[in-house]
């Protein structure tokens, strides 16, 4: 092939790559905008961090667009075009020029400023809540286990109550789904167990690493009432890719409501007259590790957290009874809390209204009664290596029978 033959088709398929690289960019806003998109943001600081994103892609596509198309001018202006071009001694080589060199190194300084000075009050701005909000920011604590996120209520007036309704002393948890206010900077505390973890909340704002015995912490803040995706950013075991949380946004009302609501003991299912007692769906066998980790609501994620909110409309009390004695006798009270119930183990989630959650196994499932089903009669299969598979199925040899599944799926659907 010929040399100009060749440099001619190098070209035509950089104009195709750059054509469609264009295309890609324009229609970015459609393509990238999925639950954990940092380029639609929801909130003031992921906002601004996007801002210094875009600062720092214009700064980059300026120096990209100047230096192809002196490089392409050098190409087409100084190729060979003919046969004996080919074959002709390399022209006169220069040395240096000390004006070029010394404008290419201001260009790239003043390139670095503009980028710097964005990037360095975007981190003072995403370090912690802005001092005139501070007064008004929400208290939390985010701890991070393999391979779940506890939450804990940490500030206000969030007092769990016992069951004869008097302030108990432990803060206000729960696990691996996070209500905040809305329209309200929420500070978290971010601190982990065992290993590294990193903090998430893509629409929210960026990711902040919870170390063992270091105290960290980021703020972030929902423009409006929402459902947020979370997961954990940094590797921390064979369970790490789904070691996943939501955020629940709330208006003031709906939020004191739900605080109220948490703040309870578990709660009691009482049989409704004339309701028809449900007819449970006999022995389920789940497929190990299948695909199909769903996030697929039939309404509004938002929308399917309220009706979460409000007990199954059949309840079965004689079943949820029984789960309830199996939950204490299959030692998963040593694990969880359930708090009125006689569970008071942390070193699992805890699950007084675990029910209420949109979410089961930190994050990972929709929280319906197959996926309970699926969840509770092989842990190990949903999440390799978790502790509730290891260290308490294996360990303790608990084995379940169809019939105890569906008692312990109905006890824990109960607890709204
Ligand atoms: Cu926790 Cu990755």
């Amino acid at each position: 092939m010929r040399y100009s033959q060749f440099s001619q088709r190098a070209a035509r398929w950089a104009g195709a790559a750059a054509a469609l690289a264009g295309a890609c960019l324009l229609s970015g806003c459609v393509w990238f905008d999925g639950p954990q998109s940092t380029l639609v943001p929801e909130g003031p600081v992921a906002r601004d961090q996007l801002r210094i994103f875009y600062v720092t892609c214009w700064v980059t596509l300026f120096i990209f667009v100047v230096v192809g198309s002196v490089l392409a001018y050098a190409m087409v202006r100084f190729r060979a075009r003919s046969e004996a071009d080919e074959h002709a001694a390399p022209p006169d080589q220069g040395h240096g020029n000390p004006m070029v060199e010394v404008s290419l190194i201001g260009a790239s300084v003043f390139a670095l400023v503009i980028i710097a000075v964005p990037t360095l009050k975007g981190i003072w701005y995403s370090f912690d809540v802005p001092e005139d909000e501070k007064a008004n920011a929400y208290e939390i604590t985010a701890t991070g286990y393999q391979w779940w996120f506890k939450f804990e209520y940490t500030g206000e007036t969030a007092q769990t109550l016992d069951p004869t309704g008097k302030p108990a002393s432990a803060p206000l948890t729960t696990g691996n789904e996070l209500v905040i206010p809305a329209g309200r900077p929420v500070r978290i505390a971010l601190r982990a167990v065992d290993v590294i973890h990193s903090f998430w909340i893509p629409k929210l704002a960026g990711k902040v690493d919870m170390i063992p015995n270091r105290a960290n912490h980021l703020w972030i803040e929902a423009d409006k009432p929402g459902y947020f995706w979370g997961q954990c950013a940094e590797f921390c075991g064979e369970s790490h890719a789904v070691m996943r949380f939501r955020v629940i946004a709330l208006g003031p009302r709906e939020f004191n409501e739900w605080l109220n609501n948490q703040m309870a003991p578990a709660r009691r299912a009482e049989a409704v007259p004339g309701k028809p007692k449900p007819q449970f769906a006999a022995y389920r066998t789940f497929r190990q590790n299948e695909a199909g980790y769903t996030d697929a609501f039939e309404a509004s994620p938002l929308d399917a957290w309220r009706r979460q909110q409000k007990p199954d409309d059949a309840e079965d009390t004689d079943l949820i009874a029984k789960g309830r004695a199996l939950f204490q006798s299959k030692t998963c009270v040593s694990c969880h809390t359930i708090r009125g119930d006689g569970a008071v183990g942390v070193t699992g989630p805890e699950l007084t209204h675990v029910g209420a959650r949109t979410t089961i196994a930190g994050g990972l499932l929709e929280n319906n009664r197959d996926e309970l089903h699926r969840w509770i009669h092989n842990p190990g299969a949903v999440k390799p290596g978790n502790k509730m598979w290891v260290s308490g199925y294996l360990l303790n040899n608990i084995k379940l029978t169809p019939e105890d599944e569906d008692a312990l799926v109905s006890y824990l659907r109960s607890l709204k």
